[in-house]
C-alpha cells in the first residue's frame, strides 16, 4: 500500500511493482495523480485515507513532510506496519498512528518525470522493533543494493549533509552559470571540471582533493576575484565565506 502519488511515491511504487511486489492500493488526496499511479502499478485507488485496505503488509507513507502525522492518523490503523519516507522527520511522529512503525528513506532526489535506477540509491531504514527492521530491510534489499539502518538523529544528519553535498553544490553551479551568461561564455566549458570533481569525491577524505586559490593561500587571486564580484553582492559574500572556511579547515587539519 502506497499513500501519496507525488515524486517519491511514484518512483517507489514503480520500483516495488517491477520487483514483483503487489502494491494493492494507492491512496492519494488528488484523484488524477492517484488514479494514474494506481493504473501504472495495477493497484486499486481511493482518495479517502480512511478507506485503506487493511490486508496490506506495509503502509508506505510518501506524503509531504508536513502532512505525515495527520495523514498517518487518518488511516485508522492499529498495529499494521506503517513507515514514512522522509529524511528529516522523526519516526516517533507515527507512534500515535500504529504500534508498528518505521522509516524507509531513499537518499536521492526524485522527480516524477526523471527515470531513476533504484538499485544504486542508498535506502535508510529505521524501525521500532527488530522484527520490523528485518521486514523493512528485506523489502529494501529487493530494490536497492545499498541498505543501511540509521536512527532518526543519524538520518537527520545525513539529510542535512545532503543539502551541502547536493543542493548547495547545485547552487554553486547556478552562480557559475549566471556569471558566465553575463559575460557571454557557455556554461558547458565547466562541465568536465564539474564531472571530475564529483568523480573524485567518490573516495574518502574528499578534502585532500581540494584545489583552488584558498587552499593554496593565494591572497592575490582571491582579492582579484572578490573585486570582480563586488557588483554581485551576495556572490561576493559566498566566495569570501567559503574561501575563509577552506583556509580554516586546512589550518585545522595541518
Ligand atoms: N522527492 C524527493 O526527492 C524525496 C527524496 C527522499 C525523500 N522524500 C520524502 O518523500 C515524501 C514525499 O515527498 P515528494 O517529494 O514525493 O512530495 P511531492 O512530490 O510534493 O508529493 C507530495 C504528496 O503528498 C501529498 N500531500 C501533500 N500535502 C498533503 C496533505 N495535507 N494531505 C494529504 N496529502 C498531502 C500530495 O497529494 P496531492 O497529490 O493530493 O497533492 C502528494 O501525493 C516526503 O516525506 C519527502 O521528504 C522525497
Amino acid at each position: 500500500m502506497v499513500i501519496g502519488a507525488g515524486n517519491l511515491a511514484t518512483h517507489l511504487a514503480l520500483a516495488l511493482h517491477r520487483k514483483g511486489v503487489n502494491v494493492i492500493q494507492i491512496l492519494n488526496r488528488s484523484r488524477l495523480a492517484g488514479e494514474k499511479l494506481a493504473r501504472r502499478v495495477k493497484a486499486g485507488y481511493h482518495a479517502d485515507f480512511s478507506a485503506a485496505d487493511f490486508k496490506a503488509d506495509l503502509f508506505l507513507l510518501a506524503v509531504s513532510d508536513t502532512a505525515i502525522e495527520d495523514v498517518a492518523k487518518s488511516l485508522g490503523l492499529k498495529d499494521q506496519l506503517l513507515v514514512h519516507t522522509s529524511g528529516s522527520v522523526d519516526m516517533a511522529v507515527l507512534s500515535k498512528a500504529s504500534s508498528n512503525i518505521g522509516v524507509f528513506y531513499p537518499l536521492q532526489t526524485f522527480s516524477k518525470n526523471k527515470r531513476i535506477n533504484f538499485g544504486s540509491i542508498p535506502l535508510c531504514i529505521e524501525a521500532n522493533t527488530h522484527e520490523n527492521e528485518e521486514k523493512l530491510l528485506q523489502l529494501a534489499k529487493l530494490i536497492s543494493k545499498k541498505t543501511r539502518v540509521l536512527d532518526s538523529p543519524q538520518r537527520k544528519v545525513l539529510h542535512m549533509t545532503a543539502v551541502f553535498a547536493g543542493n548547495f553544490s547545485n547552487f554553486m553551479y547556478t552562480i557559475a552559470e549566471d556569471l558566465l551568461k553575463k559575460h557571454g561564455i557557455p556554461f558547458s566549458l565547466l562541465k568536465p571540471l564539474i564531472l571530475q570533481t564529483a568523480a573524485a569525491a567518490r573516495h574518502e577524505d574528499v578534502f585532500s582533493g581540494q584545489t583552488g586559490p584558498a587552499i593554496r593561500g593565494d591572497a592575490r587571486i582571491m582579492d582579484e576575484h572578490l573585486e570582480m564580484l563586488a557588483k554581485h553582492g551576495v556572490y561576493m559574500e559566498i566566495y569570501d565565506l567559503i574561501s575563509k572556511s577552506i583556509i580554516k579547515h586546512k589550518n585545522r587539519n595541518d
